[in-house]
């Protein structure tokens, strides 16, 4: 099994600290191995440095052929370490393993796979990686022929068999100019990874099925006008990501071009009837429905065949209401039709806490995430977001300005605890 990722340990729900990071406060080896990806390496560990982790990398003999220690020693939080006996420390594969919160071996070659599932400690990387009780995450990365070896994927089923997160590689152009499977994962796939064994919301959505609607909607006109609005969809793939990384299987249905995490099934839409099906469809064993889409609330009744003229004048376009899938799905589950958690949104420029609590009441939502998007630095197009939760219990939470990551992953340790899921274990088998 190679993913979902899961960490060995407890799942811990460690809320970032006040810098707001999600590694804040973790201790990660980056494992270096001669390969040629080993490049990339170097962009996983500014990427964990950027997400706050304190990084330290280990590089192996054939690593310092492909890669400088310099470049490490700008780079990371402490000089490379590579050798088992010019390190200060008489037992340094001890001190680093014992000491750290997860290792991640990017690059990993055939042959670090190969050392790692016999035990064998023959450099300061393979024996750090036996002295270590922290999940260990590999990423292998070699020529299709050496992958396909019954060799490395006995390996690799051996070590995924005892808990340790392989990160498959992609398809793709290898080194020599060949093409297939093999290549290195995408760097962000990599320190996904790392969120997910160790981030803050590790394990919190085990096993639950989270549907995630995001962006605004585009109702067409003719073939080439659309009613849209300013919805980017930001807040609602950071939702989904985080799910990801909480250990939920993911649907998103968006009906925008951001990215979304590698893992995440997502379901590209246009119109509100398009979201509305595909919901629909996505919803029967759902245990979290979060609608952060921005629908249309109202559709032209007919699309124009051709372009629409102007000679021909000013159009007048009439419009119908959409359905309200938000409330559309309160009445299934009031009928017990569906069972999941419904979490919706609520954007507004006044009147937030009146005009909030009675989309929750009409909508038969559990939560209703409100944001007063006139504000600065608030909702549509902005990096960052200021939202009040209200539960249908009564609860009123509000979170001041931060990261729309940030909100996500507040988001997923909220509906985690309203679904009191066991830290480990899963609610579908
Ligand atoms: N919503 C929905 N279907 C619609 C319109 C909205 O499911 N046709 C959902 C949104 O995804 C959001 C919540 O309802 O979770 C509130 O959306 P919002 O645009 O704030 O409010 P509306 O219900 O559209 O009401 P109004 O425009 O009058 O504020």
């Amino acid at each position: 099994m190679m993913l979902p990722l899961r960490s060995r340990r407890e799942p811990r729900v460690n809320q970032a600290s006040s810098a707001g990071l999600p590694l804040d406060g973790k201790r990660v080896i980056l494992g270096v191995t001669g390969g040629i990806a080993a490049y990339k390496s170097i962009e996983v560990c500014r990427r964990l440095i950027d997400a706050g982790a304190h990084v330290v990398p280990v590089l192996t003999d054939a690593a310092l052929h492909m890669v400088g220690e310099t470049t490490f020693r700008a780079l990371a939080s402490e000089p490379p370490k590579t050798s088992l006996w010019t390190d200060p420390d008489p037992i340094p594969h001890t001190s680093l393993g014992q000491h750290c919160d997860a290792i991640v071996v990017c690059p990993a070659t055939a042959r670090i796979l190969s050392d790692l599932c016999t035990g064998r400690s023959g450099d300061l990387l393979s024996a750090t990686l036996i002295a270590t009780e922290a999940p260990v995450i590999v990423c292998p990365a070699m020529h299709t022929e050496m992958w396909e070896h019954a060799a490395v994927q006995h390996n690799i089923a051996t070590l995924s068999a005892r808990g340790v997160i392989v990160v498959p590689p992609e398809e793709g152009r290898l080194a020599g100019g060949d093409v297939g499977n093999g290549r290195l994962a995408d760097p962000v796939v990599v320190v996904d990874a790392v969120l997910a064994a160790i981030g803050p919301i590790a394990g919190v959505l085990n096993g639950c099925r989270v549907v995630v609607s995001a962006g605004g909607t585009r109702e067409p006109i003719d073939p080439v006008r659309y009613l849209a609005n300013r919805s980017t969809g930001r807040q609602g793939h950071a939702i989904a990501d985080a799910a990801h990384r909480a250990g939920a299987s993911v649907t998103l249905v968006t009906t925008s071009p951001l990215r979304s995490a590698p893992g995440v099934d997502r379901i590209d839409v246009d119109t509100a009837a398009q979201l509305y099906q595909a919901i629909a469809e996505a919803s029967a064993d759902a245990d979290v429905i979060v609608m952060a889409a921005a629908v249309a609330d109202f559709t032209p009744a007919t699309v124009a065949e051709d372009k629409i003229k102007k000679g021909a004048g000013a159009p007048e376009l009439k419009l119908v209401p959409t359905v309200d899938i938000l409330a559309a799905l309160g009445e299934r589950k009031a009928q017990g039709a569906i069972h999941a958690l419904l979490v919706g949104f609520a954007a507004e420029t006044e009147d937030l806490d009146v005009n909030a609590r009675s989309k929750l009441a009409d909508k038969r939502a559990d939560l209703i995430i409100a944001n007063d998007v006139a504000a600065a630095g608030v909702g549509f197009a902005h990096e960052t977001n200021a939202v009040t939760v209200f539960g249908r219990d009564g609860m009123e939470l509000a979170l001041s300005i931060r990261s729309k990551d940030e909100i996500a992953r507040e988001l997923c340790v909220l509906i985690a605890q309203r679904l009191s899921v066991p830290a480990d274990t899963t609610r579908h088998q």
